[in-house]
């Protein structure tokens, strides 16, 4: 099993030695190497099991460093996105500098970078003085995780340290923008609202439609996914019960999982703790999707939430979670 510290002296040298760090962010853990060793990033996609056409995120120490080789042009709306929200849950989508290897783009000429709000993440960077590619620390497909454990349960030996900076704060994925066209917009919706970047850059932004899937790899439809069932419920319906007691008499083991608590469930459903508002549901998601596989639930019943601010993201991670294998 790996190493598992707080000792980021200990991740840098794993990493300056060609080595996989279990990274802690706000948003969720990664699975990082350095960005600019080629062998290391191939190793990335081995250890998840990712098609190499799916592109990485490249981690940064700070805005600063925008300028010094990542990004062949950054534009003005990514300046002003950076200066506000990074550190932070905000991943920018620009065209590719000389610094980013073939093998973090799958040879797009695009690349996407962030800098992410965690202490541990950046004293990592700051001694680094580099990038790191960083996934999330899950196997393709799975459900990302949130704490130091989750990673070594999902990855085990395909990594060589994981750096333990407790539960992460934001729960789900960074948003990430696409600012390379005529207009910004969003690829996947994550720890910051669509309406905020609105409101700072002044101009609409728009949602990706989820046509032409050459835009964003990765976004596939099938995601996020426990090994329960998972079956989303109409939000102007949400019949919990209802659907509890077929599948019972089916004699399925099913669960439910709602953002407050449930009236009225037959005996022998398992009731998840709620998920309470957006903000708290986005931190406790993927525990409860990993709990509902802990539980051995052959489905796992959701009362989706509000698609207000963050609750966007999470509505979108229960929708890839509920689009099965
Ligand atoms: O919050 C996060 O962003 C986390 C933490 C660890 O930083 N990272 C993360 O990485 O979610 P990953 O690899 O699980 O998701 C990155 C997504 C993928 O869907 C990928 O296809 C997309 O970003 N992506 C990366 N580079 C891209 C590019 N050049 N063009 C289009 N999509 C890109
Ligand atoms: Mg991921």
């Amino acid at each position: 099993m790996p190493e598992v510290t707080a000792d980021v002296d200990r991740a840098v040298a794993v990493l300056r030695g060609g080595g996989l760090v279990g990274l802690p962010t706000e948003t969720v853990y990664g699975l990082a190497a350095d960005a600019e060793r080629a062998p290391a990033v191939r190793r990335v996609f081995a250890a998840k099991g990712r098609p190499p056409s799916h592109p990485l995120i490249v981690h940064l120490a700070g805005a600063a460093v925008l300028d010094d080789g990542w990004a062949a042009h950054v534009p003005d709306t990514a300046r002003t996105l950076a200066a506000v929200l990074w550190p932070g849950p905000l991943t920018l989508l620009v065209r590719r500098g000389p610094r980013v290897l073939d093998e973090v783009t799958g040879g797009r000429p695009t690349v996407a970078l962030r800098v992410p709000d965690h202490p541990l993440a950046l004293g990592v960077l700051d001694d680094l003085d580099g990038g790191l590619v960083a996934p999330s620390a899950n196997r393709f497909g799975r459900v990302s995780p949130t704490t130091a454990a989750d990673v070594v349960a999902e990855l085990g030996d395909a990594v060589d340290l994981v750096l333990d900076g407790g539960p992460c704060r934001v729960g789900v994925e960074s948003t990430i923008v696409d600012l390379t066209g005529p207009e910004p917009v969003v690829l996947r919706p994550g720890g910051v609202a669509a309406a905020r970047l609105a409101e700072l850059l002044g101009t609409p932004v728009r949602r990706w439609s989820g046509e032409g899937e050459a835009v964003a790899p990765g976004m596939l439809p099938s995601h996020y996914a426990p090994s329960a069932r998972v079956e989303l419920l109409d939000p102007a319906a949400p019949d919990a019960a209802d659907r509890s007691v077929a599948h019972l008499a089916a004699g399925r083991r099913v669960g439910v999982l709602a953002p407050s608590e449930v009236a009225g469930l037959p005996d022998g459903v398992i009731a998840l703790a709620p998920l309470g508002d957006a903000e708290a549901a986005a931190r406790a998601l993927y525990a409860r999707l990993r709990e509902a596989d802990a539980l051995g639930l052959d489905v796992l019943v959701v009362v989706p939430p509000e698609p207000e601010g963050i609750g966007e993201a999470v509505l979108d991670r229960l929708r890839r979670a509920a689009a099965g294998r």
